[in-house]
C-alpha cells in the first residue's frame, strides 16, 4: 500500500468518526461520492429484488471493491504496525521549508483579502492542503549545548539570523549578544556585560515597593508575560529568580525572538495583538513587561490595553520601558490606563509601572471605568483566538484573587483549590499528580536509544538514567492539571513545560496558571504557534482519541509534531492500543524510532516512545 492508499484510509476514518464539518473540498468530494454511490446501491438493489433478474449494477461492484478495499487497508494497517514495515517514507520537504511556521503566510493572507495589519495575523483555517513532507533542520545543524550552558551559547547555524540584526540590535535586551565564529553567546552569568537587564529588574522591584527582584516571589509575582522579549534575556534573568516567564512576539521570517528563546531553552510563542485575544485565559498573568516591544499601544482605541487588563490578575503589574514611547503614545497610555482602573505606581527615567486593581466595584463605576463586566459570550471559555472585546472578564469570579493576598506556598493551597472547585472533583486532581509522577518516573528510565534495541528496556528497569539535564523544552499535550509540570518540579529536572489544554476539553487552563506554570488553549487539528526544532520532549495523554474525535487527522498531528520536535527529541504517547498501532505505523512512515510499550496490567492503554532522528536516512 502506498501513502495515498492511506491517505485515503485517513479520510474514511474521519468521515466516519467527525463531528466536525468537512475541512476541506476533497474530502467533500469523497464524502458526496460515497453518498451517492451509497443511493444508487440502495435504489439498484431495491430494483434487484423487484425482479430484474441478473442485473448487477457496476455501482454497486464498485462500492463492494471499495469496501474491501478499505478491509484490507485495515488489515494490512494490522498487519504492519506488529511487524517490519515497508511502508513508503514521507519525503523530506524543500530546503526553504526550513524555518516554515504554518498559518503565517503574509502573501497568501493578502490575496485572501486580509489587510489593515491582519495579514500579519495567524491564519490557519485557510491553510492550503499541502502535500506531507517532513521539515528538515539547515544543514549545519547541531545538537543544542545542554542547559545551562545551552542558555548563553547557542549554535548560529540553528536559528535564522542575519548579519545586520546582529549589528543594528541595540534594545536592552538585545544588545547582548555577540557572535564567536559559529556561535552565538548571551554571557548571562558576566556581571559587566549583563547589568542592563539585572539593573532593570531590580529597578521594577524598588517601583513595585520591594527591596530588590529576590522578593518578587513573596510579593505573589510568579508568572510574566514577556511581550517582544528581545532574545529572552529578561526571561532568563527572571527564571534564576525561580518566577515563570515567557516570551511571546509576532511571527518573525529571521532572527526571531521567539525562535532564538526557544534556542536557549527560555519559554516562548508566537503571539501578537493585531485583532484576536491571546491563547490565555482571564487572569492569567501577575506581570505584563513590554520593553519597547513593538506593540503600539494608543490603537484600536486602545483595545491592546484592555487585552492587557483580561489577562492582567487583581492586583498585577504592567511594565512598559522605553525611549520607543513617542509622547502622543505616551499620554494616551496615561490617560486611558486610569479608564481601565489601573494606577501608575512607578515612574522611573523610561521605565512606568502601572497596577490593576484589586477591586472589582471598579469597573461597574461608570465615573472612571471605560469598560464594563464581560457578557457571557466573551468569558474565558471563548478566548481561543476570538476578536478582541472592549469589557472585563470574570469580575465576579471566585479567582478575583489580588496576587499580593496569595499564600507564599509553592504549591497550591486546598483553599486555592477550591476555587476551582466548579470545575472538577479535588481527587481528579491529586490523582493527576500522582500518575504523573509515577509516569514520569517511568518515562525517564525509557529515554535511552536502549528501548529500540532488541532487548529493549521495560519501565523502571535497572540501567544507567539518563542525564537529568537532557531534556529542557517540554510540551504536554493534553496536560489536564499541570500534573506532569508538578511533577518534574518535584523531580528537580531542569525542564520548563508548556502545558496545553486542547479546546473543547475540560477547560483546566486557570488552574494551571493559577499554580504559578504556563499554558495555553490549543486546537491540535491546527499547527502549533512554534518554529520547527524548538521542544525537547512532546507527551501526550490521550491526545490520538481526542483528536480522532475532534475528526482530524492522525497523520496531520504527528507531522506537526515532528516539525516542532528537536532531531534526537522524544514523544511519550499514551493511549488506547487502537490509536497507538496506528500512530506506530505513521511514526515508522516519519522515519521515528518507535517502539509500542505493554503498560504490564490489564488495561488496553499503551506507551508509544519514538524518538526523532538526528539525521534521515
Ligand atoms: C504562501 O502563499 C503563496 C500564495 O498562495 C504560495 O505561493 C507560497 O508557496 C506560500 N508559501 C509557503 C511557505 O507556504
Ligand atoms: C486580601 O488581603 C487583604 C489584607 O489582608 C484583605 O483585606 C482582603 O479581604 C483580601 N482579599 C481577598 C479577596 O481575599
Ligand atoms: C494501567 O496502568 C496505567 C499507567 O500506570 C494506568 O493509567 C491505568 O489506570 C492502569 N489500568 C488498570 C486497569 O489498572
Amino acid at each position: 500500500m502506498d501513502v495515498r492508499g492511506l491517505l485515503w484510509f485517513h479520510k474514511l476514518k474521519i468521515f466516519t468518526t467527525g463531528h466536525r464539518p468537512p475541512r476541506n473540498w476533497l474530502l467533500l468530494f469523497f464524502v458526496s461520492v460515497f453518498v451517492l454511490i451509497a443511493l444508487l446501491g440502495s435504489s439498484s438493489s431495491g430494483a434487484f429484488n423487484s425482479g430484474i433478474a441478473g442485473f448487477k449494477p457496476e455501482v454497486y461492484t464498485n462500492y463492494r471493491r471499495l469496501k474491501e478495499q478499505t478491509t484490507s487497508d485495515y488489515i494490512e494497517l494490522k498487519t504492519f504496525s506488529s511487524g517490519t514495515s515497508n511502508l513508503k517514507e514521507i519525503r523530506l520537504c524543500g530546503k526553504e521549508q526550513e524555518d516554515y511556521v504554518p498559518c503565517y503566510n503574509v502573501s497568501a493572507n493578502l490575496l485572501l483579502g486580509f489587510k489593515d495589519g491582519e495579514e500579519f495575523d495567524r491564519h490557519c483555517d485557510v491553510l492550503q492542503d499541502q502535500p506531507y513532507c517532513l521539515v528538515r533542520p539547515p544543514r549545519d545543524y547541531k545538537t543544542p549545548l545542554s542547559w545551562p550552558v545551552g542558555r548563553d551559547v547557542i549554535w548560529n547555524a540553528n536559528v535564522k539570523i542575519s548579519k545586520n540584526q546582529f549589528l543594528s540590535s541595540g534594545s536592552m535586551t538585545k544588545r547582548l549578544m555577540l557572535l564567536e565564529e559559529n556561535q552565538i553567546s548571551f554571557h548571562s552569568d558576566d556581571e559587566l556585560i549583563f547589568d542592563g537587564v539585572k539593573d532593570h529588574s531590580r529597578q521594577v522591584a524598588e517601583m513595585i515597593g520591594l527591596g530588590s527582584d529576590t522578593e518578587f516571589w513573596q510579593a505573589g509575582v510568579r508568572t510574566v508575560l514577556d511581550i517582544g522579549c528581545g532574545f529572552g534575556s529578561f526571561g532568563a534573568h527572571l527564571l534564576s529568580l525561580k518566577l515563570m516567564a515567557v516570551c511571546m512576539a509576532a511571527y518573525e521570517l529571521t532572527g526571531s525572538q521567539v525562535q532564538l528563546s526557544l534556542e536557549r531553552g527560555l519559554p516562548a510563542i508566537i503571539g501578537n495583538f493585531i485583532s484576536r485575544k491571546l491563547p490565555f485565559p482571564s487572569l492569567s498573568y501577575d506581570m505584563v513587561h513590554c520593553a519597547q516591544c513593538g506593540v503600539s499601544w494608543d490603537q484600536k482605541d486602545g483595545l491592546f490595553l484592555i487585552e492587557v487588563n483580561r489577562i492582567l490578575k487583581p492586583g498585577g503589574y504592567f511594565v512598559l520601558h522605553g525611549n520607543s514611547l513617542s509622547t502622543n503614545e505616551g499620554s494616551f497610555i496615561e490617560g486611558f490606563a486610569h479608564k481601565i482602573c489601573w494606577n501608575l505606581i512607578g515612574r522611573q527615567e523610561e521605565t512606568l509601572v502601572w497596577q490593576k486593581t484589586t477591586d472589582p466595584q471598579c469597573y461597574s463605576s461608570s465615573t472612571q471605568s471605560v469598560i464594563t463586566p464581560c457578557r457571557e459570550e466573551h468569558e474565558d471559555i471563548h478566548a481561543y483566538y476570538q476578536p478582541l472585546a472592549s469589557c472585563v472578564a470574570e469580575t465576579t469570579s471566585k479567582r478575583w484573587v489580588p496576587i499580593q493576598n496569595r499564600s507564599s506556598d509553592s504549591h497550591i493551597t486546598p483553599a486555592e483549590l477550591e476555587i476551582h472547585g466548579k470545575y472538577f472533583e479535588q481527587d481528579e486532581f491529586f490523582e493527576d499528580f500522582e500518575s504523573s509522577r509515577s509516569a514520569l518516573r517511568n518515562y525517564w528510565s525509557l529515554l535511552t536509544p536502549l528501548i529500540f534495541s532488541d532487548h529493549p528496556k521495560r519501565p523502571a528497569d535497572e540501567d544507567p538514567l539518563p542525564p537529568y539535564n537532557m531534556i529542557r523544552n517540554v510540551m504536554d499535550m493534553n496536560a489536564r492539571f499541570g500534573g506532569l509540570n508538578s511533577a518534574f518540579l518535584e523531580a528537580g529536572k531542569s525542564a520548563w513545560v508548556m502545558n496545553v489544554v486542547p479546546v473543547n476539553a475540560h477547560n483546566t487552563l486557570p488552574l494551571i496558571h493559577d499554580q504559578g506554570f504556563i499554558g495555553v488553549l490549543h486546537d491540535w487539528c491546527e499547527p502549533f504557534p512554534t518554529y520547527p526544532r524548538t521542544y525537547d520532549m512532546l507527551h501526550a495523554n490521550g491526545i490520538l482519541s481526542y483528536i480522532t474525535s475532534q475528526g482530524c487527522s492522525i497523520t496531520n498531528l504527528l507531522l506537526e509534531m515532528d516539525r516542532i520536535l528537536r532531531p534526537d527529541g522524544w514523544v511519550v504517547l499514551s493511549d488506547k492500543l487502537e490509536w497507538i498501532e496506528n500512530a506506530r505505523t505513521i511514526a515508522t512512515q516519519i522515519r521515528w524510532e518507535a517502539r509500542v510499550i505493554d503498560l504490564e496490567n490489564e488495561s488496553d492503554q499503551r506507551l508509544l516512545v519514538c524518538q526523532k532522528p538526528f539525521v534521515r536516512r
